[in-house]
């Protein structure tokens, strides 16, 4: 049973009744283009085929919303306009808050929650979490929310609800449908174009087993470093950054400019080696982004850097990153459409904890 089904399923366990409907939104892998969202840069994300669905319907307490779900023993209950709600039920709350604060009124709700996109492994459950929640609402509500605005309002949540400075690159992958498409977008216009994936491409998304969590972890000192060399050399943000202006940095701050430097060049030059076909140049420029997020960004692990160097060894395989934010969570692998079920093999016996999670 896929993700929707069984929260139709836990809905009726639970409530003893139909659900109104089922909201659905997936998690994402990102091509390359890592740690460039939040400071306007570029980013070329794919959507999974795996779902958040939320099974819900209209709660006869008109001001507050309850929500079970089957992975997590507890449940969820809170005020519309409650304040501090925290877990799992912080994003859902989060949503409701970004809402009604952009003026939207909203009805209370019961809720199920089902989900196939593994949580804590960089594909961003917690995006699929809000995206669902927000189009549940969109529908049962009728709310004029595109899905550009509406990946908008779940990135706020995140930010000032959650609590985590994340850029919008997982919100605007989960919301905007594009699923077996990459979408190269823009982070500071928001423009953003759907390329298709060549027929005989195949990416396939490993978890290091090393499970990772945003809150709290170095991402947030990142997001700050990038500001700093923002500051210091009077830019709106370090997407403006001009080579020559590296010269002006030393230390952490010279690497992380490097790094975004490098990566928003490698995400448009591997639009255009999509939009060729040139699987030699795409991979290639997989593995320097994930050289630059080891070296200069510092955000990888031992273990993905173990998993991309066993994946760059098979033959067959184009090219190997970390995917997502880092410091644990998967890496992207492209290969040749047909060599997937050889490559799980060879990877899952050379680093035991790797599980073939997805494929696009
Ligand atoms: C996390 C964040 C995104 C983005 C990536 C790194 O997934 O939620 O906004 O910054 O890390 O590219």
């Amino acid at each position: 049973m896929n993700a929707k089904q069984r929260a139709q399923e836990l809905f009726e366990r639970h409530y003893g009744a139909l659900p109104e409907g089922v909201a659905a939104a997936p998690g994402r892998v990102n091509l390359i283009g890592d740690h460039t969202d939040y400071v306007g840069g570029f980013v070329f994300p794919a959507a999974l085929r795996l779902n958040t669905a939320i099974a819900y319907r209209r709660s006869a307490e008109s001001n507050r919303v309850c929500a079970v779900s089957e992975a997590l023993a507890d449940k969820v209950d809170f005020g519309l306009r409650q304040e501090g709600v925290s877990g799992w039920g912080g994003y859902l709350a989060g949503i409701a808050w970004a809402l009604l604060e952009a003026g939207f009124e909203l009805s209370g709700l019961e809720l199920a929650v089902a989900s196939d996109v593994p949580t804590a492994s960089g594909l961003s459950s917690s995006a699929a979490l809000e995206v669902a929640m927000a189009r549940a609402w969109r529908t049962v509500d009728e709310l004029e929310l595109d899905d550009v605005n509406l990946a908008k309002l779940c990135q706020r949540a995140e930010n000032a609800y959650v609590g985590v400075p994340s850029g919008i690159l997982d919100q605007f992958a989960s919301s905007v449908p594009a699923v077996g498409q990459a979408i190269i977008l823009d982070c500071r216009s928001l423009d953003y174009q759907v390329i298709a994936i060549p027929a005989d491409w195949t990416f396939v998304i490993v978890d290091s087993g090393a499970s990772r969590q945003l809150a709290g972890s170095a991402y947030e000192q990142r997001v700050k470093e990038c500001a700093e060399v923002a500051r210091q050399l009077h830019l709106r943000a370090l997407r403006d950054l001009q080579a020559e202006q590296l010269l002006k940095l030393d230390g952490d701050l010279l690497k992380r400019a490097r790094h975004v430097y490098g990566e928003n060049q490698r995400v448009l030059e591997a639009a255009s080696a999509m939009k060729a076909a040139d699987i030699v140049a795409f991979g290639r420029l997989m593995s320097a982004s994930h050289a630059s997020l080891r070296d200069n960004y510092e955000v990888s692990s031992p273990t993905l850097d173990r998993l991309v160097e066993a994946a760059l060894a098979f033959e067959g395989c184009y090219g190997a990153r970390l995917t997502g934010a880092g410091f644990g969570g998967s890496t992207v692998q492209l290969l040749k459409r047909g060599s997937e079920d050889a490559f799980g093999a060879y990877l899952e016996e050379r680093v035991p904890s790797a599980r073939l999670v997805a494929r696009i």
